[in-house]
């Protein structure tokens, strides 16, 4: 069995610019976010949002309600020291596969979570969708590509094309759109991701 990503100790230990993730904005999340909401009156979520910039973006663009979820404490800690006391952002340390949302968000978002579990895990994850997507509301997840990565932080991840994302939430939410994108590493090596927007169905 695959031992599982060590994220803690990953964040603990390197400079965010090694990170083959690391982003100085985060595109394309912050354009499919603004053309699916209005950032200003929205409550967000950002799934597995490491160190992201997307919580400055969202602050910086009024978001008055935003939840920033990640299993590793030292991530979340960078978030909040860098964009100071807000109130206006709640940081949770979980693991979103066994997490218990207790409310509805407008929108939730996820860049290069999904793509890491395996099928429990996903059953999972797509339970807590249910859970945590308010009728109407918007689900914008980001994965590796088919032909994308096979790999991140040495382990295998599950690559996606817009349909099957599509189709692993068929149950509940509807498709709104999808685009690929290109993410440049800091190291200069590309990573093409598929993007979708699904829209939850109202019971
Ligand atoms: C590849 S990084 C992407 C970080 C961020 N979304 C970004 O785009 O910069 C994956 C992130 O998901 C977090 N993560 C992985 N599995 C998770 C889980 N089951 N629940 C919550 N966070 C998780 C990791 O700690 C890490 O911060």
């Amino acid at each position: 069995m695959t031992e599982p990503v060590p994220w803690e100790a990953i964040y603990r230990t390197r400079d965010e610019p090694s990170l083959s993730w690391f982003q100085t904005a985060p595109e394309p999340s912050i354009q499919l976010i603004t053309e699916t909401v209005d950032p200003s009156s929205s409550s967000i979520i950002d799934i597995g949002a490491g160190t992201s910039r997307l919580a400055d973006a969202l602050l910086n663009r009024g978001c008055p309600d935003l939840t920033i979820v990640d299993v590793s404490t030292t991530a979340l800690d960078v978030v909040e020291r860098r964009v100071g006391k807000d109130d206006r952002l709640t940081p949770i340390v979980a693991d979103v596969t066994t997490w218990n949302p207790g409310r509805t968000f407008d929108l939730w978002h996820d860049r290069a979570v999904l793509h890491f579990l395996g099928d429990t895990e996903l059953d999972a994850y797509r339970a807590v969708t249910q859970r945590a997507v308010s009728a109407g509301g918007h689900l914008i997840i980001g994965t590796f590509a088919p032909d994308g990565p096979e790999t991140c932080s040495g382990r295998p991840v599950t690559r996606y094309s817009a349909a099957e994302l599509a189709d692993l939430f068929a149950d509940g939410f509807t498709p709104v759109s999808s685009r690929g994108h290109l993410h440049t590493t800091p190291n200069g090596s590309g990573q093409a991701f598929t993007w979708v927007t699904l829209r939850r169905r109202s019971a």
